[in-house]
């Protein structure tokens, strides 16, 4: 369960996070749970401060954006309409060697010589035997008896006539070597023979990396047949084989076969309802008898099953309806979530970037289809005229714009709670890369400390979020499977469609219905099916002129824990000092924005054995505690104090000393404040205290 010790960074930063209460392994004392992670104390308040950050931005600060809190076990049909249930699968490859399992298209290509084995026999018996030879003639006394076995084996009937002849190889072979003290051939032979017969017959391939001995191959591939029971294996028929191109058929790690790759579904299933679940094992010794009673168990538990949600988006499309209904919002709005979100990843990694149990802050922004804009506003604003950087929204923006707002909109966010543009990358998906029904989709990147370089040195980074343009593929799908209206009615539209010629009414209504036919159709199996498509096009494209049209989607996904790893790994800042006498020292300091900081300031008096300082500093810890984390810590030097909030990333500290109290009378009711990042101090009155803090983690 440890992390992969591949990365040094990495490990400080694993490191820290435990021994700070930042992430914790889940179920630590059982040995872990791979793909889990636990929060600890400053973990769980980072992760808050992030949720609260987000869902601030994109609900509270904003008139066009709902809230909703769904359920994390749905009707299963909900994965069914979303396509997750056929499709929501990673492709899978096992390492025949060392047993591990890999996501095949994470596998690194590899390039060396192919050692092939067609399988082996257990030497136990064997081995012992040639042992008792001189090194220098075991080769030769093997191959001696292989080949005699080979003739051995070409005979019908083992004469006695073959015995003899092996007696007087035998004898030839002794007289030869002069070898009067060692076993003959006859009793090799026999312990092959029997060794041969039980041979493991599976073949099996390694790859040989330039640089390294044969041996290492062979070695490899004697451990795959001891773990299929030959417990002293002697390979049989070694072949070589050079690539000629690097391949992803070998495992990363030890460089034995893969094998083919297979779908993997990511869901987790589980059981609605009082289900007798070993009743749903198939036992494969089932008294026939009961057969019947056993099917019948199965359908009643299939009828029962339910998933974990892989993505907390399709709670909202789900609820669409009912959010317009009760919001008062009309198109262009969105509905935010934030919440939990389970995938059984084949191989979870990298710390939390890739687990199997995370929170997502999903928004589904719903917009009118390009048509819809242009029949409204008589134009669709192009990429260039809108600008979203620096616009606000327009009602002319058709799909591109609003991607575009919403990508802006995003990276604004990141860079508000501290992590820079520098920091951070964008890709545009490929239409290669693309999901069928998706128009366009942007990766917000962020240059995690083990994502890869290119050949230059640059980094690009890994997926901290990605904004995708999903057409109205969502809601129509839900509108399939669930038989209910999706769509919305647009006064505005259908007062600009009576406005309009009759030649932009047929133009864009074409193009509406070619959307739609193009989305009916893909899922139309028959000549039937494929009339009803049609037929249900036209009747969506004659909606427009009634104010009728199912919404497109934008849809920015972020990942509550990539973005809290981002942060960690973004802050995470060491400084390794020597002393005079030679004595070197490191100090951690977590330098995160006062945004998200866990702690938002330490509250200390000088001593803690002046009554009158302890009591004015639990004063000042009571007048910032209702507005925001604080941490009152009276022991210790004022230094290990200072050094235990830079290692938590508390941005501020303040102190209350004896000028707080009116020693220098000029200084009375004034706390010093330091600051974390260059650990500059200054006074402040007490009374301006909380708004000056308040402007800074706000
Ligand atoms: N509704 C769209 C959707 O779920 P996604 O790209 O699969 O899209 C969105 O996931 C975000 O969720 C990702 O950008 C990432 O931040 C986060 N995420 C996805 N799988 C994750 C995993 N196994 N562990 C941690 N975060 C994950």
């Amino acid at each position: 369960m440890a992390e992969p010790k591949e990365n040094l960074q990495m490990e400080k930063i694993v490191s820290l996070c435990k021994r700070r209460g930042f992430i914790f392994q889940s179920s630590e004392i059982y040995g872990g749970i791979n793909g889990f992670w636990d929060y600890g104390p400053l973990g769980a308040e980072l992760k808050r401060n992030v949720k609260e950050l987000w869902w601030h931005a994109m609900t509270r600060q904003r008139d066009d954006v709902a809230g909703l809190e769904a359920t994390i076990i749905m009707s299963p049909k909900i994965w069914e309409a979303s396509g997750h249930v056929d499709t929501f699968s990673d492709p899978m490859v096992d390492c025949k060697g060392c047993k591990k399992r890999f996501r095949a298209d994470q596998i690194e290509p590899q390039t060396g010589i192919v050692y092939h084995f067609s399988g082996a026999y257990d030497g136990s018996k064997f081995n012992p035997l040639l042992n008792q030879y001189p090194p220098e003639f075991r080769d030769a006394v093997k191959s001696q008896v292989l080949e005699f076995a080979d003739d051995y084996k070409k005979q019908t009937d083992p004469s006695e006539e073959i015995v003899n002849a092996l007696k007087a190889r035998a004898l030839k072979f002794k007289a030869e070597f002069k070898q009067d003290n060692c076993p003959p051939l006859t009793e090799l032979h026999k312990e092959y023979s029997e060794a041969i017969q039980n041979k493991c017959d599976n073949a099996n391939s390694v790859l040989l990396l330039p640089g390294k001995p044969a041996e290492s191959a062979r070695k490899t591939a004697m451990q795959f047949y001891q773990q299929r029971g030959i417990n002293t294996p002697n390979l049989l028929d070694e072949r070589t084989e050079k690539l000629e191109a690097p391949t992803t058929c070998f495992c990363n790690e030890c460089q034995s076969e893969l094998t083919e790759p297979k779908p993997f579904t990511l869901m987790f299933k589980t059981y609605v309802g009082p289900v007798n679940v070993s009743a749903l094992d198939y036992k494969p010794d089932i008294d026939p008898k009961k057969l019947e009673e056993w099917f019948k168990a199965f359908n009643e538990g299939e009828k029962n099953i339910a998933y974990l949600r892989p993505e907390t988006a399709q709670a909202i499309f789900a609820q669409f309806k009912n959010v317009l209904e009760t919001s008062r919002q009309k198109v262009p709005f969105g509905i935010a979530q934030v919440g939990k979100a389970f995938r059984n990843e084949v191989t979870p990694r990298n710390f939390t970037f890739r687990s199997r149990e995370f929170e997502q802050m999903e928004l589904e922004f719903f917009i009118k289809p390009d048509e819809v804009v242009e029949a409204i506003c008589g134009n669709v604003a192009t990429l260039s005229d809108s600008q979203p950087s620096t616009l606000n929204p327009q009602s002319n923006w058709g799909w591109q714009a609003w991607h575009q707002y919403w990508v802006e909109e995003r990276e604004r966010f990141y860079e508000g709670i501290g992590l820079s543009r520098e920091t951070l990358g964008v890709h545009h998906q490929t239409a290669n890369e693309l999901a069928h029904y998706a128009r366009a989709c942007t990766d917000i990147l962020f240059k995690f400390p083990f994502s890869k370089k290119d050949e230059h040195g640059n980094v690009a980074g890994d997926e901290l979020e990605g904004i995708a343009a999903r057409s109205d593929f969502d809601l129509s799908q839900h509108q399939r499977f669930s038989g209910k209206p999706m769509g919305v009615f647009d006064d505005e539209l259908r007062a600009a469609w009576g406005k309009l010629p009759k030649e932009k009414q047929d133009d864009l209504r074409k193009r509406y219905y070619n959307h739609r036919k193009n989305y009916l159709t893909k899922s139309a199996k028959t000549s039937e099916e494929v009339d009803a498509a049609l037929k249900q096009a036209d009747e969506d494209a004659n909606g427009l002129a009634k104010g009728q049209y199912i919404p497109h989607v934008i849809e920015p996904s972020a990942g509550v824990d990539r973005l809290i790893l981002a942060l960690i790994a973004n802050a995470y800042s060491e400084v390794t000092s020597t002393d005079d006498k030679g004595k070197s020292e490191t100090i951690y300091m977590m330098k995160f924005h006062p945004r998200v900081a866990p702690i938002k300031a330490g509250v200390f008096p000088l001593l803690k054995n002046k009554p009158e300082l302890v009591k004015k500093a639990q004063e000042v810890r009571d007048l910032l505690r209702p507005w925001m984390n604080v941490y009152y810590d009276e022991g210790g030097s004022i230094g290990k104090r200072y050094a235990r909030q830079d290692e938590a990333g508390t941005p501020f500290c303040v102190t209350i000393d004896f000028d707080t109290l009116g020693e220098k009378p000029e200084l009375l009711d004034t706390v010093t404040i330091r600051y974390r990042d260059d650990g500059r101090q200054e006074r402040l009155k007490t009374s301006e205290l909380l708004a000056f803090l308040l402007s800074k983690i706000r």
